[in-house]
């Protein structure tokens, strides 16, 4: 890459803005100096040379990579951005829990088509371009992050999805973004797949993975929602986690989903026993992040998942997600 980068920008989770801070210190604390932020965006400037596939370390940023700098039309942008970009992503910045308005698209469209016709792409380029949009009369923040494995396939790791009304829980939007992260949301890919979920009461997870043409069994002593329950697809086994006997379960599972609201260290071990039994293919974890001493112990959860995981693991706090992160494995 021609730019020098100066500043490290990272995006996150409303109300993430605290943990995402003391996550990049802990981690990154030597070369990372907090610059400025706004709610949902963050920028550090760099105190040294770093390699171009430079990504912070971090379960808590959306999206991250490297400044550019500000601008208030295509023309700006253009000036901006010397080296050729493989793709343009543009998003806005503030994202509630829920999903964005309808209405907010418009404006993120009219701006991408703008200046998808200013630059071209250059589409063997290492690097996207994002470009977050603020509020109304706020300059547009510029940045690029690298093309990888692990970088989220949708502009700002943001699916254009809503939490319908009438979902049985709002774990039906973390579960849709969780599968479109893993790009396992295209028409029929999950069509006559297994999915088993430990923690599935009241069934917003299960509901998305039906209406995907799962077979799905939910594993929880809660009630689990009649919709779900009524389902021809459904399975419902009412024991806590610990008390299935692997005679109770479908011989192939696919997807091994977990979202218990018990402490992490606990929902690995479990996890790790039903992966050793069932060898999924894609696993789907939660992992709550109740209180501050759960934080810094990220990393080591993640190396003990790596060691059983059924692919490549990573782990990013989806938009939908409250106090918790999401790990996936493929
Ligand atoms: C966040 S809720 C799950 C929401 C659910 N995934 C949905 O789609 O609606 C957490 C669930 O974990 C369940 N849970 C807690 N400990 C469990 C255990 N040992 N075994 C199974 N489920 C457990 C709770 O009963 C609770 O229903």
């Amino acid at each position: 890459m021609m730019l020098k980068p100066e500043f490290v920008f990272a995006t996150c989770r409303a109300g993430s803005e605290a943990s995402l801070k003391r996550e990049v210190a802990s981690r990154h604390g030597a070369l990372l100096t907090p610059a400025f932020m706004r709610p949902q965006l963050i920028t550090w400037k760099l105190r040294g040379e770093i390699r171009d596939d430079f990504v912070p370390e971090t379960a808590f940023a959306a999206v991250s990579g490297f400044s550019i700098g500000m601008a208030r039309s295509a023309a700006d942008v253009v000036n901006l951005v010397k080296d050729g970009m493989a793709d343009v992503h543009v998003y806005p910045r503030i994202v509630p829990e829920d999903g964005v308005p309808e209405d907010a698209w418009g404006r993120v469209d009219s701006v991408r088509a703008e200046i998808s016709t200013a630059l071209p792409l250059v589409r063997n380029s290492a690097f996207i371009l994002d470009v977050i949009l603020g509020e109304e009369g706020e300059p547009w923040f510029v940045g690029c992050h690298r093309r990888s494995a692990s970088a989220h396939p949708c502009p700002g790791a943001l699916p254009r999805l809503r939490l319908p009304e009438d979902a049985p829980s709002r774990a039906w939007l973390k579960m849709e973004q969780a599968l479109a992260w893993l790009q396992l949301d295209g028409p029929g890919v999950l069509a006559g797949r297994t999915a088993l979920e430990l923690g599935s009461a009241p069934g917003g997870a299960s509901w998305s993975l039906l209406q995907r043409g799962m077979r799905v069994m939910g594993v929880d002593t809660g009630i689990m929602d009649p919709r779900v329950a009524a389902h021809p697809s459904f399975r419902h086994l009412a024991l806590p986690a610990g008390d299935v006997s692997f005679r109770d379960l479908p011989r192939e599972v696919d997807l091994l989903a977990s979202d218990m609201n018990l402490h992490p260290g606990l929902v690995v071990r479990y996890a790790e026993r039903f992966v050793r039994q069932l060898n999924p293919r894609w696993m789907i974890l939660t992992l709550k992040m109740n209180d501050a001493q759960v934080e810094p112990m990220i990393p080591a959860l993640l190396q003990q998942i790596r060691r059983f995981a059924p692919g490549e693991v990573s782990a990013r706090q989806l938009h939908a997600n409250r106090r918790e992160i999401t790990v996936v494995a493929r």
